[in-house]
């Protein structure tokens, strides 16, 4: 009898050592999109996405393995479990609904136009007859994909956002879309040369924390940790670092 109680708890012991091993929990990031993430030249990742998602992290006790993941195949490696959670600016839609599941809003978000100085764009639909650089698969791509044609040979699609901010540097394109905070954070940076441009016609978005679809316990931790993190000011005090008031 009192083996038999012994054995059962040793059992549920092992089982719990099991459960708590198994939350170091890997986080995909494309991180090449100051300031949300960026990879240093340490190759350590930093960034407004990164602080977020360890103050979650930190609030639930789980322990987290942060991966520079490329955009395109982010989205597969939740399917395939190679990464638990993606965090990287992820604009939370209807498409992407179907295939992961989202946290709670963390972050709003618009379309920005940057320009050269020079440019006679004013609004977003000059850029019809324009040459536009954007992230390939990215809410950026999909407006103006949108306004250009799917076929446009003017659409330059990049495999991350800085190497279109760099053609636009180049000469390369006229124009980049792409999302705010990147856009202010690279016109921060080159100030002289560049404008900034705001269009009416561009809708709300808001960021994500994705999760494989169905892991639901995993989702409530992130949700209940956001949520703390809101309710005591972590939140706030990270985004003023990196957006100010
Ligand atoms: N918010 C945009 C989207 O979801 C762009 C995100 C790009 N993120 C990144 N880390 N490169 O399509």
């Amino acid at each position: 009898m009192t083996l038999g109680c012994t054995k059962k708890e040793s059992g549920t012991a092992d089982t719990a050592a099991k459960t708590s091993a198994k939350k170091e929990l890997t986080v995909g990031t494309d991180a090449a999109y100051a300031p949300f993430e960026i990879e240093n030249a340490d190759k350590s990742i930093s960034g407004f996405d990164i602080e977020i998602i360890q103050a979650i992290a930190a609030k639930q006790g789980l322990t987290l393995n942060i991966v520079n993941t490329p955009w395109e195949g982010l989205f597969s490696q939740l399917e395939s479990g190679d990464r638990d959670i993606l965090i990287s600016a992820i604009t939370i839609n209807d498409e992407r609904k179907k295939t992961m599941d989202f946290s709670e809003p963390y972050f709003d978000a618009v379309q920005l136009i940057a320009v050269p100085n020079s440019s006679k764009v004013s609004k977003f639909d000059d850029l019809k007859k324009l040459k536009v650089g954007v992230q390939i698969g990215t809410t950026g791509d999909e407006v103006v994909t949108r306004l250009l044609g799917r076929a446009s040979s003017n659409i330059k699609r990049f495999e991350g956002t800085p190497l279109a901010l760099q053609e636009l540097i180049n000469g390369g394109v006229d124009a980049v879309v792409a999302d705010n905070g990147v856009i202010n954070n690279f016109f921060a940076n080159n100030p002289k040369d560049f404008k900034v441009l705001s269009d009416t016609t561009f809708s709300k978005e808001q960021y994500g924390i994705a999760v494989k679809k169905g892991n639901t316990d995993l989702l409530k931790k992130i949700n209940d940790g956001l949520a703390a993190i809101k309710a005591d000011g972590t939140y706030d005090s990270i985004f003023k670092k990196y957006f100010g008031e």
